[in-house]
């Protein structure tokens, strides 16, 4: 029997939806790749004892504090995972790299583009890897769509096109929580769509401008914990965010762009879509049916115009190998797992990706947008990055 590499011990900050998410990758992972070392989760931290407490023993997990600067400081940490609200990552990710942890922070990086710079210098200074969790690139369709757009399976790139519509916000008696606090990060161009920029500039290259707008449909929340009550009674809470945007986009290579995100969407759980129309073809990604691509090409014999499936399960696929037979599919948890592999698979040499550079370069098309929609106008990424 061959020994088990070495343990990476990990600390997990959160223990919400996204705890939950990356603790189940760190289980998967090495079911899915020879990974030169085995990640292990030791303590995880959160701000409710008894919910912490529960969380740890769920997801298997020996350790729990409610100090995330306790965790933090352990010398028998290597890796700080941080799932909590977007308003306090920025904060925890420099606190980790001064005490020399590698880094995995859920998206989006920061609260604005000068934090997100902030937290990439740290990162730099300190020398400690460090990653953003855009974790829908690892998906086995959306990475072979990258890939066939990166390879010229479309030619060349002209319009990108998304669409992230959730219902999350649709019920006015749903409860006040960080979701709905600009402060915390909340916003929906944040949540949603730092996922959908990260895929653009991944695909589609640098964008110079954005024209957005945006708007809040419902101005009020009942208080933290209360609920089933819509309006203004005692203790409601105003909104600070948006609850959708939409934006037309210019890539710096001539390309055209337009994404929607929206938490008003009703009956639409969490769906995405991203097309990408080049000279030579066409490429469509739907979330509902996520382990297919539909491709187009202007070679294909004009006997069969249209676009066929195909099903990123083959073999010969990204990331499709590692999991199950092929007509099997995976679902949202496999980017996860494939997430934990990837930035292990090199560990300790390779540099991870993305990292705080492309945080950074998402926060400031975030940015950009709130500005933009707010001035009414065109607004460059230049003006937020101060780049020349
Ligand atoms: N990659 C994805 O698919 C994905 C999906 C959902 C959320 N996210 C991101 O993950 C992060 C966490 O989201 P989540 O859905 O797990 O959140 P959640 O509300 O389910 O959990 C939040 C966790 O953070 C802790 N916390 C610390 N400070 C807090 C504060 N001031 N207010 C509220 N909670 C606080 C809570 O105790 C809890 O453990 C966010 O940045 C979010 O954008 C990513």
């Amino acid at each position: 029997m061959s020994p088990q590499p070495p343990a990476l011990r990990v600390g997990i900050v959160g223990y919400g939806v996204m705890g939950k998410a990356h603790s189940y990758g760190y289980r998967v992972a090495p079911m899915l790749r020879a990974l030169p070392v085995t990640p292990v989760v030791s303590v995880m931290s959160g701000r409710n004892g008894p919910a912490v407490a529960a969380a740890a023993a769920a997801y298997g997990i020996p350790e729990h504090t409610t100090d995330w600067r306790a965790l933090v400081a352990r010398d028998d940490i290597d890796v700080v995972d941080i799932c909590t609200p977007p308003g306090t990552h920025a904060e925890i990710a420099r606190a980790a790299a001064a005490a020399g942890k590698a880094v995995l922070c859920e998206k989006p990086l920061a609260l604005t583009y000068p934090e997100a710079a902030a937290a990439l210098a740290a990162v730099t200074s300190a020398g400690v890897h460090h990653a953003v969790g855009f974790n829908y690139r690892r998906l086995p369709a959306v990475a072979l769509m990258r890939h066939m757009v990166a390879g010229g399976a479309i030619g060349e790139v002209r319009l990108w096109r998304a669409t992230w519509l959730s219902d999350e916000f649709t019920d006015p008696g749903t409860p006040y929580d960080w979701r709905f606090d600009r402060q915390m990060g909340g916003t929906t161009i944040a949540d949603l769509g730092s996922h959908l920029i990260d895929m653009a500039l991944w695909m589609a290259g640098e964008i110079r401008a954005v024209c957005a707008q945006s708007a809040t449909f419902i101005a009020e929340r009942p208080p933290p914990g209360g609920g089933g009550r819509a309006g203004t009674g005692a203790g409601a809470r105003a909104v600070t965010v948006d609850d959708a945007s939409s934006a037309l986009l210019r890539f710096g290579s001539g390309a055209l762009g337009a994404m929607e995100v929206a938490r008003a969407a009703v009956r639409r759980p969490c769906d995405f879509t991203v097309e990408v129309n080049g000279s030579r073809g066409t490429l469509v990604f739907d979330y509902a049916r996520l382990n297919e691509l539909r491709y187009g090409s202007a070679d294909d014999d004009p006997g069969l115009y249209g676009m066929r499936r195909i099903r990123a399960e083959h073999p010969s696929h990204p990331y499709a190998g590692s999991w199950w037979p092929i007509g099997q599919g995976v679902g949202y948890g496999a980017s996860f797992g494939n997430q934990v592999a990837d930035l292990l698979e090199g560990w300790p040499g390779a540099p991870w990706s993305p990292g705080f550079g492309q945080g950074a370069a998402v926060q400031a098309v975030c940015d950009a947008m709130e500005a933009s929609a707010a001035q009414g106008r065109w607004v460059t990424v230049s003006e937020v990055t101060g780049a020349a």
